[in-house]
């Protein structure tokens, strides 16, 4: 396997855990290079069920290293939580894990600050998993932030914490008239979740090119979706991180040039958590059609999940700005029982004149209009589908009416949410 990253094509939650899962089978290290545990991504083995937050896909693989890259943000709460979860089920955790040194922290304070600045901002609320997400990447971007590294040291750390306490302190207090969340012992347990964490803490960077140099397979995990990528997505509806290929190279502490393949998770249709636009958006029966087949509640929030029908001029954008060298289709199966299915292919401005690109100028998106191409839907149940052959006639076209549209190959499909139900299409085609 070539050094391959996989991105989220959409607003995140597209399947990366299970197609991440499933590639670490080919992959020596996998490399989480954004976010933070605002990440929830689900991985089914047989009737278990995974939701990983921080920690890379291919933890549950044997013989394989995982790192969260430096350009994660890490709540060792968080974090110390989901280890020992794992390793209660018997998974060897400490064995396969492998943390930055460069990774910003998560403290208390950051989770307040974003509630409170989501407070502030009244009806043009981010809808942010409330993790403190933003307020750490902010810190880190102000040259304010703690790095895991700097709490190796416990004087020099004591003092980096007791500056940033008293700088959120007067935050809250002056600024939102607020006062903080009570943080006493906060520097004793930080130290202690250190210290057991010692082991585990190298130079990412260091350690991936040194893999790539001696012939190892490297997988790049990402986190959310390319439309809440900082700059490429409809900012100020997005994380505070660059969760596109771009964001690889500085995440993971690799060259971009040595990124061999680009490749990218999205649903056979929408689906955005929080607030933002959404083009697609079916605010109806439909869309409950969809979320009640799809499942669709929010893997780290449990906050019911917006749906809408797939959006080609969005995942064309996506596909573009990527370079991507494929997409996995995943949840196929959730449109089954849908008489008819329709695909976003333009955007209809309000004087009546359309386009086919994603605007520069995201203000014209709440009042955009989608030109849907309509399709026959398929009944069958698809689950057990192994190739493409399996799948009903109306199912093809649709997904090389996808491939057509994103101007990308569609290499592999998904089927339902097990790790066996998948399989590689290339080519889609449509049925002669
Ligand atoms: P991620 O954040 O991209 O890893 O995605 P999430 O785990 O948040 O959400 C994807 C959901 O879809 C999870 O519940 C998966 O188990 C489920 N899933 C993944 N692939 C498929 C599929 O092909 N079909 C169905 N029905 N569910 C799927
Ligand atoms: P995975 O990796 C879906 C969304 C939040 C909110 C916005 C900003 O599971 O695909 P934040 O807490 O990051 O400041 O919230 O981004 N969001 C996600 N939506 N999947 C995710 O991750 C997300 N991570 C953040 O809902 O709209
Ligand atoms: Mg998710």
């Amino acid at each position: 396997m070539p050094s391959t990253a996989v991105i989220g094509l959409q607003w995140g939650d597209e399947g990366k855990g299970k197609i991440i899962d499933s590639l670490s089978a080919e992959a020596d290290m996998i490399v989480r290079f954004a976010g933070g545990n605002n990440a929830g991504h689900t991985v089914h083995v047989g009737n278990e069920k995974y939701v990983l937050h921080l920690i890379p896909g291919g933890i549950l693989h044997a013989g394989k290293e995982n790192i969260i890259g430096r350009g994660v943000v890490v709540n060792l709460d968080a974090l110390i939580e989901e280890i020992d979860g794992l390793e209660e089920r018997g998974v060897p955790v400490s064995e396969r894990l492998f943390i930055d040194g460069r990774v910003h922290l998560i403290f208390p304070y950051h989770c307040q600050l974003d509630g409170l600045a989501e407070s502030g901002r009244g009806k043009a609320k981010i809808g942010t998993t409330g993790r403190g997400i933003g307020p750490a990447y902010s810190d880190k971007v102000a040259r304010t932030g703690i790095r895991l590294a700097d709490a190796l040291n416990a004087e020099t750390f004591a003092e980096l914490l007791a500056n940033a306490m008293q700088e959120k302190n007067n935050l809250m207090r002056k600024v939102y008239g607020v006062e903080p969340e009570n943080q006493e012992g906060l520097l004793e347990k930080t130290l202690a979740q250190v210290e057991r964490l010692r082991p585990l803490v190298v130079d990412g960077g260091a350690m991936v090119r040194k893999a790539h140099s001696d012939g190892k397979r490297i997988l790049f995990e990402g986190a959310q979706g390319l439309m809440l990528d900082l700059d490429a997505g409809t900012y100020p509806f997005v994380t505070s991180s660059w969760t596109g290929l771009a964001g690889v190279s500085g995440g993971a502490g690799f060259p971009p040039n040595r990124i061999e393949r680009a490749l990218a998770v999205s649903k056979a249709y929408c689906t955005r958590v929080g607030s933002g636009p959404f083009p697609s958006e079916l605010d109806d029966a439909v869309g409950q059609q969809l979320r009640d087949q799809g499942n669709e509640y929010g893997a780290t929030t449990g906050r019911p999940r917006r749906c809408g029908w797939f959006d080609a001029v969005q995942a064309r954008y996506a596909c573009s700005l990527n370079g991507l060298d494929g997409v996995f289709l995943t949840n196929l199966d959730v449109l089954s029982g849908f008489e008819e299915l329709a695909v976003c292919v333009a955007y209809r401005f309000e004087d009546g004149t359309e386009t086919t690109e994603f605007p520069g100028d995201l203000s014209c998106l709440s009042k955009i209009t989608p030109v849907y191409k309509s399709m026959p839907g398929w009944s069958e149940d698809i689950t057990a589908a192994r190739s493409l052959e399996e799948l009903p006639e109306t199912c093809r076209a649709y997904v090389a009416f996808l491939e057509e549209q994103m101007q990308t190959t569609i290499t592999t499909l998904s089927v339902g949410p097990g790790r066996d139900q998948l399989f590689e299409c290339e080519p889609a085609g449509a049925p002669a």
